[in-house]
């Protein structure tokens, strides 16, 4: 397939995707079983690796911090937003929620990911206390599934870059009421939605 097959081919298998996970969630609403069926849907579109060409979805420059977020299909009231992420190894994220669901599977390479309780009762503002509840490795073949409250972090541990599918409810850049948490400190802060933007749209 040349280029401009491979976007089309791409589009479609997209497209198709995501109407099967609207119809989804219109069905079960947004519970752990849905998320699992939505995975599901998604794990099908990761093994289809000719579609995300690592030239095409590259990971920032070697050595090169952060990662490279592109759109690869939104709906017009910024519901169901797919984006492939592209990292390279040694990067991690605080751990921090979404407010929406997420589901993220791998196309190539591993992130693992932690997730937590959180174990205070947050009457104090800015504290937070977390407790880390499991780790999930995403690679190929195996994803994670986050309800809205969720809270985890990612550590890109691996020697290649990762190509990661993340869906979620609603896109990341219009989220404004994320936090994100300071293990060390024990301190909770917004989560910054100016990291949010893709750094481009397909
Ligand atoms: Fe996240």
């Amino acid at each position: 397939m040349n280029a401009s097959d491979i976007s089309a081919a791409r589009t479609a298998a997209v497209a198709a995707t995501i109407d099967r996970i609207r119809e989804i969630e219109r069905e079960q609403g947004v519970t752990r079983p849905a998320l699992q069926a939505i995975m599901d849907e998604l794990l099908v579109l990761a093994e289809q690796e000719q579609l995300f060409p690592s030239a095409e979805f590259a990971p920032p420059p070697a050595g090169e911090k952060g990662n490279r977020r592109y759109l690869l299909q939104e709906d017009a009231d910024n519901r169901f937003a797919l984006y492939m992420n592209a990292l390279n190894p040694g990067n991690e994220t605080k751990p921090h929620d979404h407010t929406t669901w997420a589901v993220v599977v791998a196309v190539e390479g591993q992130e693992l990911n932690r997730v937590y309780r959180r174990i205070d009762d947050g009457t104090a503002e800015g504290r937070a206390s977390l407790v880390k509840d499991r780790e999930i490795m995403v690679e190929k073949g195996r994803g994670i599934a986050l309800m809205p409250e969720d809270i985890h972090s990612i550590h890109t541990t691996g020697n290649q870059p990762t190509r990661h599918l993340h869906m979620y409810g609603l896109a990341l850049e219009v989220l404004d009421d994320r936090v994100g948490y300071n293990l060390e400190a024990g301190t909770v802060e917004r989560y910054n939605k100016a990291f949010m933007v893709p750094s481009i749209r397909l």
